[in-house]
C-alpha cells in the first residue's frame, strides 16, 4: 500500500489546524502541523535571546535543536531537547517573531527534510495530513489531495483574536494588523513563500463551514484509501 498524503496550506487563521485534525482523525491518518516545528525554532531563538534578524545565528539555533514532534490528530505534543513547549509556542511574542526565522533557507531546508522523513514513515501506517505553508508546493508536491484553505483577514483575526481569549475591538485590530504582517512576510519571503499550489483544490472558510470544508476534502480523499 503506498498510503495516503493530504496536504493543508494557506494563511494563518483559516481553520487549517481544526480541518487537518478532522480529516486525519476521520480517515485514520496521521497529523503533521509543520507550523509547531517553525513556531519551536522561533522559541528556542527568543529564549537564547538571539537576534532573530541574524540568518546566520539563526541558522546555527536550528542545526543545534532536536526537535520531536507526535503525529497524532488528537494529541500532537512538540518536545525541544526534551522539553514540552506546546504552550509556550503559541504566545504572542511567538507568533510575531516566527516569519523572519522561517525565512531563512537553513532553517527550512532542515524542518523540510524532517518533514519529509516523518512523512515517509506514516505512509506504511496508512498515511498523513499535513498542514502548512508550502506543503503541496515544496515538501509533498506529489501529494494526490492539495488543499489551499482561505478565509477573509477579518474573519481570520477574528478567530484567532477569540483563540487568544480576546474580547476588544481594539485587541482584534491589533491581531488583525498582526496577521496582516505575518502573511505579507510569508508570502513574499524568496524560499518557498505561501502560495496556491499547483493542483490544489481552493476552500473559503468565510463562506463555508468546518464541515463543509471538511466534507469537501474527504469526498476527494476517501476513494484513494
Ligand atoms: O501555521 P502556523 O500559524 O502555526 O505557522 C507559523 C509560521 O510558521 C507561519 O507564519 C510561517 O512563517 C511559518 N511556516 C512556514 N512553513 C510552513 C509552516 C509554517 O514557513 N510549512
Amino acid at each position: 500500500a503506498g498510503g495516503l498524503v493530504v496536504a493543508v496550506d494557506g494563511p494563518g487563521g483559516s481553520g487549517k489546524s481544526t480541518v487537518s485534525r478532522q480529516i486525519a482523525r476521520q480517515l485514520r491518518l496521521r497529523y503533521l502541523d509543520t507550523g509547531a516545528m517553525y513556531r519551536a525554532i522561533t522559541q528556542v531563538a527568543l529564549d537564547r535571546r538571539i537576534d532573530i534578524e541574524d540568518p546566520v545565528a539563526v541558522a546555527e539555533v536550528a542545526e543545534r535543536t532536536v526537535l520531536t514532534i507526535g503525529t497524532d490528530p488528537d494529541q500532537s505534543t512538540i518536545h525541544v531537547d526534551g522539553v514540552n513547549l506546546d504552550e509556550q509556542i503559541r504566545t504572542r511574542a511567538v507568533t510575531n517573531a516566527v516569519s523572519a526565522i522561517a525565512a531563512v533557507p537553513a532553517v527550512r531546508a532542515r524542518l523540510v527534510a524532517q518533514q519529509r522523513e516523518i512523512i515517509a514513515e506514516s505512509l506504511a501506517a496508512g498515511g498523513i495530513v499535513v498542514e502548512g505553508r508550502d506543503i503541496g508546493s515544496v515538501v509533498a508536491p506529489e501529494a494526490p489531495v492539495k488543499v489551499f484553505l482561505t478565509a477573509s483577514t477579518e474573519v481570520r483575526a477574528l478567530r484567532r483574536s477569540r483563540q487568544l481569549g480576546e474580547k476588544g475591538v481594539d485587541d482584534v485590530a491589533r491581531t488583525l494588523a498582526e496577521l496582516d504582517r505575518r502573511d505579507a512576510l510569508d508570502s513574499s519571503r524568496t524560499v518557498d513563500p505561501l502560495s496556491i499550489p499547483e493542483g490544489a483544490i481552493v476552500l473559503d472558510s468565510s463562506t463555508l463551514s468546518v464541515s463543509e470544508v471538511v466534507d469537501e476534502v474527504m469526498r476527494r480523499s476517501e476513494h484513494l484509501l
